[in-house]
């Protein structure tokens, strides 16, 4: 029913999340690990904590509903989550990752190909031909990302998908920079749509988070056992934060989009800045296609600086109102230095490949004024 209406009500609602036991608006911290049987084999709703817990239960009722699948698994971080995805795969499949992908996510995907997997890496964004001329005979899993992470290319998911099922290939996306309101992956065809839930789900720099949500039953079953044995849940406390931090994402998320479409154009005027990456962005290579497939493109903006080695650092170090850090999705706004930061996991080769260079920047823009934003970011450039 909640899914006819629109997104801020669907946030504020999905899920159903009242607390059932008390009427309680929001839902009750069930911080225990445990849960008593009111008699030998009688056992009761929820068992032990790493199987099902309440809170846990009511975020990802509601990520559930925003992500329009069968069942959402909700783990200890974003990474946990992916993690959890190749452990559906057989010792020898093939996988095949993108090209320009979250560090941690290559990390991930390096690893694997060293250990039981064969990993390849195609330029997604290029459309399914770039897969297809990837494709093994093994090749059982595609793990995308669109929006990437940090260059903001976007991946034709209805057609990756078709070509997926067509072949036979689990198709997984992690859709972090999309946020559930921009992308629906699995409405696009896609059987697993992964959030980094310590973006812009929760919202609020405040938790580590991550969902898994999957179009169908038997994935829900076979994740399901995958999450009870390997056991990287998301905790009580962690859950609840997330839920309220989702309950106002629309109006958040919104806001930091029109942001970054302001910064966008901004920074494209500016003498310092020879490119932004920004599918909002009418000379971004994949304009049309972000148009077409997201509602809003994001709160991500990438830029290269014209300037020497030196010139990000000088950059960052003069913002006041960017805080340097990790991470992104946040209120605040926040900027990073790719290659030394969020990318520093991967080789320098892999960086060069992905172009990943040493004059990007990432800015993840909050919710502040953009005036603002805009300004503390030319008086910043004055230095790069
Ligand atoms: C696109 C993307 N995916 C996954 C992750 C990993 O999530 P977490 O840090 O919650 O493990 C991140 C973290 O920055 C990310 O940006």
């Amino acid at each position: 029913m909640v899914k006819q209406k629109g997104n801020s009500t669907r946030c504020v609602h999905a899920g159903r999340t009242h607390d059932a036991a008390t009427g309680g608006v929001m839902p009750a911290i069930h911080q225990s690990s445990t849960f008593a049987y009111p008699a030998m084999r009688k056992a009761p709703e929820h068992i032990y904590t790493r199987i099902s817990n309440p809170t846990r239960n009511a975020l990802e009722r509601a990520v559930t509903e925003l992500e329009g699948g069968s069942r959402t698994f909700a783990f200890a971080s974003g990474m946990a989550a992916s993690t959890a995805v190749l452990e559906l795969l057989e010792p020898g499949d093939h996988i095949i990752g993108p090209a320009n992908v979250y560090g941690g996510s290559f990390n991930m995907l390096r690893a694997a190909g060293e250990a039981r997997f064969e990993v390849s890496y195609a330029h997604q964004n290029e459309g399914p031909q770039a897969l297809e001329a990837a494709w093994r005979k093994n090749t059982r899993l595609v793990w995308m990302e669109t929006p990437s992470n940090p260059l903001m290319h976007i991946t034709d998911l209805k057609a990756a998908a078709a070509l997926c099922a067509a072949k036979g290939a689990i198709s997984c996306v992690d859709s972090t920079l999309a946020t559930p309101l921009a992308t629906q992956p699995l409405a696009l065809g896609c059987d697993i749509s992964m959030h980094s839930i310590t973006k812009y789900i929760a919202g609020h720099s405040d938790v580590l988070g991550g969902t898994l949500t999957v179009s169908n039953d038997d994935l829900a079953d076979r994740l399901l056992k995958v999450r009870n044995r390997t056991g990287g849940v998301l905790a009580p406390l962690d859950s609840y934060l997330a839920l309220r931090g989702l309950k106002t994402m629309e109006l958040r998320v919104r806001r930091q989009f029109a942001n970054a479409q302001q910064v966008a154009r901004a920074l494209q005027e500016h003498a310092k800045v020879s490119q932004v990456h920004y599918p909002g962005l009418e000379d971004h290579p994949q304009h049309e296609l972000a148009s077409r497939q997201m509602d809003g493109f994001g709160a991500i903006v990438t830029i290269r600086l014209t300037g020497g080695t030196e010139a990000p650092e000088r950059m960052l170090n003069a913002l006041e109102l960017f805080t340097i850090a990790e991470s992104l999705g946040g209120i605040e706004s926040l900027v990073g230095f790719p290659p030394r930061m969020s990318h520093s996991a991967m080789t320098q080769e892999a960086r060069q490949a992905a172009g990943i260079t040493g004059n990007l920047v990432r800015l993840s823009c909050g919710i502040e004024d953009a005036a603002d934003l805009i300004a503390d970011l030319r008086r910043a450039l004055k230095n790069a």
